[in-house]
């Protein structure tokens, strides 16, 4: 059985995930309708992982007694001025996500729930990686330019990066 402060914890982590799959799908519509395909796709498929980690919070939860509350989300922006811009916003995104379950982690041996305790491991585990991969397109980005040639390799070398990122889900 969660303790309340679990449960809301959890609940925030909820809308933290959604908010995230949100944003990403703005993303993923602003880059398709600039004609950028392989962008719009890592948006769309990292959207879809977004909602993936909202649903194991949800199964979670109610698992475990709690009830799992479907958040209100806010509008994203419809637009994010350049790639660069929006991968750089995806990379802060992705860093306030982290920090957001170092505070669950945090509460979690705070009120010694160790069973959800392991359970946020995987989401440790996996905001490394999510880092590590914005990081790695922010290097991609920065070396190849925001000329139109050099968005034009990006958008198809990102279609790779996708194909291995889903590989290893
Ligand atoms: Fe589910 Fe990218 O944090």
């Amino acid at each position: 059985m969660l303790s309340k402060v679990i449960e809301k914890a959890l609940n925030d982590q909820i809308a933290v995930e959604a908010q995230s799959s949100q944003v990403y799908l703005a993303m993923a519509s602003w880059a398709e309708v600039l004609g950028f395909e392989g962008i719009a796709q890592f948006m769309y498929s990292h959207s879809d992982e977004e909602r993936i980690h909202m649903l194991k919070l949800i199964k979670y939860v109610n698992e475990r007694g709690g009830h799992a509350l479907v958040p209100t989300l806010q509008a994203p922006p419809a637009e994010f001025g350049s790639f660069k811009q929006m991968f750089e916003d995806l990379y802060k995104h992705e860093v306030k996500v982290s920090a957001h379950i170092n505070d669950l982690v945090h509460i979690c041996l705070q009120e010694k729930d160790y069973a959800t305790h392991n359970f946020s491991q995987w989401f440790v585990a996996e905001q490394i990686e999510e880092e590590a991969l914005a990081r790695n397109i922010l290097d991609k980005i920065n070396l190849i330019g925001e000329d139109k040639g050099g968005l034009y390799l990006f958008d198809n070398d990102i279609k790779q990066l996708t194909d291995l990122h889903a590989g290893e889900e």
